[in-house]
């Protein structure tokens, strides 16, 4: 049975947003008109110019009466060989409007997104060069070599953008480019009487529909909209791409479906409008809680991409169609994905990349909106959460019964309820009376709590939080321009305008010790609501035209909303107390493009049910390849209660998300690990204990997405960019760079699954050391008991791990580590540590170890993989104690025969000794391994250990 699920007549459907439906109208228009149908804008050939990189015109749109309407364009040809197309309306950038209903709302485009989103890559390619250009077209060869080339065509206006003489991507190839031009309101008389038709009044003179210009109201709520109607819109092509992915926040596969409607499409366009969605549904083009404009087109070989850089609600559509080939020609017919991107407002500003490879994209996206933070170290372990533990007795009283039962943890979370009746800041004073004791308590084993804040103040008196937003004047306005009321948790509430840089001055005073009583250095933050959820505003978020600081609408801002909040709440954090240089962790349920540099998203509230466990992980895959992979989705399910063995299957995936939470509504039972009794405390414990011994791994992972972008779990289509069969797949994922495999299972009574394999490389069975028998591109299938979780090792890879079981991260940050080589066909293997003090920022004065491990021609070997002289790093304390740290063991998996011996001899630092080993060859079909005990090498040292 399908679980109850959200009221979607709660939120818009493209033809229930004015402009969604107008501009899906506008493509109708032009396809009906197929052939004969002409874009109606053109690039004024006097106005073009070129320099530094940047070439600048102007594009007329002819309207009606022959009026041209001029919108100036800016297309920059990144250092980086991104390229940047902008543009804006020349009317309204000289605010030469008028405003309706005495708005104050500023009369520009918003124009600012790139102010919160960018932080790097802009550096203009001053080399690129026009190559050719007359009255019709101009084509600039850019990026460095010359291989990529744009050409703009004059008339009518369209990009074309080419690598290696070959069109990738094309903007308004299919014409559907759609500026809204500012107009005034012209009042018509009111036809009165019976007669008087519906819609004579909404089509303009020249035939256009009005109707929803002007006003516009959806469940009882109407928008007043002062600047009139101000889409943007444009067609973009993918040309001989058949598959895109990303623009989360969506469930569904990874591989995005088409959206106009046929045998297993969406019939809406996918939305990005982020949203408090109650109950959310599987399988949609829905709008949730976060949105990220990045659309990535992939085929064998080559990978394209697009990054619409604007803040407003914004729907895409997506059509594929089989490429007109030439009869004659004897080659594959290509199918090329036609996306339609239609924003309400705001400036035209798109950057596009040219790969070629997946890579590339993660790389540059992340250059321009910048990388994943390095995580708090303990914020990678596994978080306890729950609305609500109900006191501070309850939270020691879990933290003891988890030590009780050896289950690892790191973090206990309160939700809403420990407040003084939703005043964030306060702690009720009957439940949470001794707050302190219980941080304490948890500090003792390193452990720490986070606390949620929220972004709508309680509007109370005598609440000092309120009274000093209000009195300062940093709450977010209403269209009269008063502070806007709506309703929240707490009741009646205001909501704290993060777009004003002195309320995040302001929000920084509330994070200090001395003014939240009883945080102490191990609080964290949890932000929620910051869509924002507003309960009785228009699809349970702020009114449009609510006004922000700067005087911008909502509607220009709104999805960037949750992710100004977040930003408040981490400088805060980083200013708690004078000196106190610490990394913040701060999970948002709300994002943005940029929101990785912050902290960690989780995908709201999910249902306890098998599909929902199903859906969560090309959800998180889809955040990786997004640039934002410190992505879980709620342990567990948030509404209704798991059975036993949904929980286990959701523990044994869970420990495959960057952030692992469980958590559950308010009306759940009771399901910490050690409730469920056994077996299942023991598999639950048994699936931590895994994701625990493996931290080391996960901590590399996410540097690697701090350095260049990359995916912590990582997709076929990211990690295999040839094998076309499994592009599409997304149930599976990579941790890293490990070659660890893993298909968590997500079906009731399901005790194997098929993994597919990628590559002709060995791959082995985790557990077992089994050699499995893989086919490239074809299906294996992993026994997996209840207690079991299908992961595989893929040959040719080397990958740390810390084997003593303990109860947190904290408690293993000097624990020696155990190497695994798993030896690849060709006798092979390679990888990588990386550690630093997982706390402050000194890892960016170098404090840190970044080892690279090499097995080849019988030698193992660790060196610096940076090059560095570990001996020339002035070590700090972290770094002192690293000295101490030591490779304990090496697991040699798929050993060689050399390896049967009783010793073999390491050197390091020109000493040499021998290391015991203890060797198993090969027998019913699992291969030969090999153990190294008591390795004695420092971790941070080089050395090498001679296998022959
Ligand atoms: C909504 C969040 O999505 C959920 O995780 C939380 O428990 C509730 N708000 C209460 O704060």
């Amino acid at each position: 049975m399908r679980p109850v699920s959200v009221k979607e007549h709660d939120f818009k459907k493209c033809d229930q947003s004015g402009f969604c439906k107008r501009n899906r109208a506008f493509a109708d228009n032009a396809s009906a008109q197929s052939s004969t149908w002409s874009s109606p804008y053109d690039i004024i050939p006097e106005s073009a110019s070129f320099k530094d990189g940047q070439w600048q015109a102007v594009i007329a749109k002819t309207i009606n009466d022959g009026e041209r309407v001029r919108f100036p364009i800016t297309v920059s040809l990144l250092k980086s060989g991104v390229a940047r197309i902008s543009v804006d309306e020349e009317r309204r950038q000289k605010k030469d409007i008028e405003l309706r209903h005495n708005s104050k709302a500023r009369k520009e485009r918003y124009n600012e997104a790139e102010n919160w989103v960018i932080v790097g890559g802009l550096d203009l390619d001053k080399k690129a060069q026009v190559v050719f250009q007359d009255k019709s077209q101009a084509n600039i060869k850019y990026g460095g070599d010359d291989k990529l080339e744009v050409i703009i065509k004059y008339s009518p206006f369209e990009v074309d953008f080419r690598r290696d003489e070959e069109s990738h991507i094309k903007f308004n190839d299919r014409g559907l480019l759609n500026m809204e031009h500012w107009r005034p309101k012209i009042e018509k008389e009111n036809k009165e009487g019976e007669e008087a038709k519906a819609d004579e009044n909404t089509k303009t003179d020249s035939g256009e529909d009005e109707s929803t210009w002007w006003d516009e109201s959806f469940g009882g709520n109407t928008d007043s909209k002062p600047r009139g109607p101000e889409s943007i819109a444009m067609d973009i092509s993918f040309t001989g791409y058949e598959q895109v992915f990303g623009i989360p926040e969506h469930t569904g596969s990874i591989s995005l479906r088409q959206t106009r409607g046929g045998d297993g499409n969406h019939n809406e366009p996918y939305r990005l409008y982020n949203t408090d969605v109650f109950e959310y549904v599987l399988d949609s083009p829905m709008t949730l809680y976060g949105a990220i404009p990045f659309m990535q087109a992939h085929r064998k070989d080559s990978s394209v991409g697009v990054f619409w850089l604007n803040a407003a609600e914004t729907w895409v559509d997506i059509v594929k169609e089989k490429d007109s080939k030439n009869p004659l020609s004897l080659g594959k017919s290509t199918t090329s994905t036609h996306t339609h991107w239609i924003s309400e407002s705001g400036i035209l500003d798109a950057f596009v990349f040219m790969g070629p490879t997946p890579r590339d994209l993660t790389k540059k996206y992340g250059e321009l909106t910048g990388y994943t933070a390095m995580p708090q170290e303990f914020s990678i372990g596994y978080h306890q959460c729950r609305w609500n533990y109900i006191s501070d007795d309850d939270v020691k009283d879990v933290d003891r019964r988890m030590d009780k039962y050896k289950i690892p943890y790191d973090v206990i979370w309160l939700d809403i309820e420990y407040t003084d009746e939703k005043k964030y800041f306060t702690w009720d004073p009957h439940s949470f009376a001794d707050p302190v004791s219980m941080g304490q308590q948890l500090d003792a084993h390193g452990r720490k709590l986070v606390v949620i804040i929220d972004p709508h103040i309680k509007k109370v008196d005598g609440y000092p939080v309120s009274s000093n937003m209000l009195s300062k004047d940093l709450a977010v306005h209403n269209k009269e321009d008063e502070i806007f009321e709506g309703w929240c948790w707490p009741g009646s509430s205001n909501w704290v305008d993060c777009f004003n840089p002195k309320a995040n001055e302001w929000w920084k005073t509330l994070f200090k010790y001395d003014f939240f009583k009883g945080t102490l250095e191990n609080t964290f933050l949890w932000n929620d609501m910051n869509e924002p959820s507003v309960f009785n505003g228009p699809e349970t978020t702020m009114p449009k035209d609510n006004i922000h600081f700067g005087n911008w609408e909502h509607r220009d801002v709104h999805n960037l909303n949750g992710l100004t909040f977040h930003n408040a709440s981490w400088e805060a954090m980083v200013s708690r107390r004078k000196g106190e240089r610490r990394r913040p962790f701060i999970l948002t349920r709300s994002f943005y493009a940029g929101s990785q540099r912050l902290g960690a998203m989780w995908t709201g509230d999910n249902q306890a049910n098998w599909e929902h466990l199903a859906a969560s992980i090309p959800m998180v895959l889809n955040q990786g390849i997004s640039g934002f992979p410190f992505a879980g989705a709620d342990v567990g399910g948030f509404f209704g209660n798991p059975d036993k063995d949904l929980m286990a299957r959701w523990y044994q995936a869970g420990i495959f998300y960057p952030f692992m939470r469980a958590h559950a509504h308010i009306d759940s039972r009771r399901r910490e690990p050690y409730m469920l009794g056994e077996p299942y405390t023991e598999i639950l414990t048994k699936a931590l204990r895994l994701r625990y011994s493996l931290l080391p791994s996960w901590y590399t992972a996410f540097f690697h997405a701090n350095r260049d972008g990359s995916p912590v779990v990582r997709p076929m289509f990211w990690t295999h960019p040839s094998e076309e069969s499994g592009f599409a797949i997304d149930d599976q994922l990579f941790l890293g760079t490990t070659g660890l495999l893993a298909k968590p299972i997500v079906e009731k009574d399901k005790f194997s699954t098929d993994i597919w394999i990628p590559d002709d490389e060995v791959y082995f069975d985790y557990t077992s050391l089994q050699v499995m028998k893989t086919q490239k591109g074809k299906k294996v299938t992993v026994d997996a008991a209840i207690d079991a979780v299908p992961l595989l090792m893929r040959g040719g890879h080397i990958f740390p791990r810390r084997d003593i079981p303990r109860r947190s991260a904290a408690a293993m940050r000097f624990d020696d580590y155990t190497l695994v080589v798993t030896v690849s066909k060709g006798g092979s293997a390679e990888g990588e540590l990386y550690a630093d003090d997982g706390d402050t920022f000194d890892n960016e004065n170098g404090q840190y170890v970044y080892r690279k491990f090499q097995l080849a021609d019988n030698i193992l070997k660790s060196t610096d993989a940076e090059g560095r002289d570990p001996k020339s790093i002035k070590a700090g304390t972290w770094l002192n104690a690293m000295r101490d740290v030591y490779v304990d063991r090496v697991v040699v998996v798929g050993a060689p025969a050399t390896l049967n011996q009783q010793e073999v001899l390491i050197e390091s630092e020109g000493r040499t000794w021998a290391v015991k080993v203890e060797y198993h060859a090969a027998e019913k079909g699992r291969t030969a391994f090999a153990v190294l005990g008591r390795v004695g090498a420092k971790i941070g040292e080089d050395w090498t250990i001679n296998f022959a």
